[in-house]
């Protein structure tokens, strides 16, 4: 695996500009999948009776969420979890938080009813679900309202030409550095060298982010307070690397 701390971009690799913004005209689109296989009964049935419950609806334009209102009351601080697959994260954090309210996103349908399996189990009431491309998402959050934002293994896209499809980018850490506290942190995983560099590029040279890592232990080791997720246990295209990068240098 890659020594992230000589991450430098190959002439494969598109620029970091390349990018683009949010959403481009020409770009639009989630790429994942939305739908697996038939839901089993359980989930069908917390999609149709919990969701709507927990569920956040699409917001309008200019529309600005009032988190309070959406957990039922103020919460310590709010925390995004983007893609959590089957929740197993997401639901943990939550459980050992009950102070914090935790937005998770998620397109993946079959992945949903997973979390919300888990959340009628436990009896959780502190996270609240998007169910399609979080960045349909990101505008109606309060700015300066979340203390920790976690992308854990996104869709690598490893190609070149695939690069824009990348999570982690300039317009998206544009828009994360509005919403984040200053301090926040943005945590990244990912067990794909080339989605490693990649984001090591586009945060490093953002001026609002700082990589805090010093020691290899510092991206080779989950943090402390995390917990493995279904796609990390599977290890698939390398040894893991986790990313921590704080909110700094706003400066007013
Ligand atoms: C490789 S999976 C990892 C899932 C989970 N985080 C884990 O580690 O097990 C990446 C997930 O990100 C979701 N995803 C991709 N793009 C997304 C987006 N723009 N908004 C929300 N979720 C997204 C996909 O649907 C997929 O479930």
């Amino acid at each position: 695996m890659v020594d992230p701390r000589h991450a430098t971009r190959t002439k494969k690799e598109a620029p970091a500009d390349e990018a683009g913004a949010l959403f481009r005209p020409d770009d639009p689109k989630f790429y994942g999948r939305r739908k697996g296989k038939r839901l089993k009964s359980t989930r069908a049935r917390l999609i149709d009776e919990l969701l709507p419950k927990l569920h956040i609806p699409a917001p309008a334009e200019g529309e600005t969420l009032d988190l309070a209102a959406l957990f039922g009351e103020e919460k310590r601080a709010y925390q995004l979890e983007v893609g959590f697959g089957n929740g197993e994260h997401l639901v943990a954090q939550a459980e050992a938080h009950p102070d914090v309210g935790f937005i998770g996103a998620e397109p993946f349908i079959n992945g949903v009813g997973a979390l919300l399996m888990q959340i009628e189990e436990k009896g959780l009431t502190n996270i609240r679900v998007f169910t399609d491309d979080v960045r349909l998402l990101l505008p109606a959050i309060p700015p300066r309202s979340l203390e920790r934002v976690w992308v854990l293994f996104p869709d690598p896209w490893p190609k070149a030409r695939h690069a824009r499809r990348r999570f982690v980018n300039v317009a998206v850490l544009d828009v994360l550095a509005e919403l984040m506290r200053d301090g926040a942190e943005l945590r990244v995983a990912s067990d794909d060298k080339v989605y490693v560099r990649w984001s090591l590029i586009q945060a490093t040279n953002h001026p609002l982010f700082r990589w805090t890592a010093e020691k290899p232990e510092d991206w080779r080791q989950r943090w402390p307070d995390g917990f493995p997720t279904r796609y990390e246990a599977k290890q698939i295209r390398g040894a893991p690397h986790y990313m921590t990068f704080r909110l700094v240098g706003r400066g007013d």
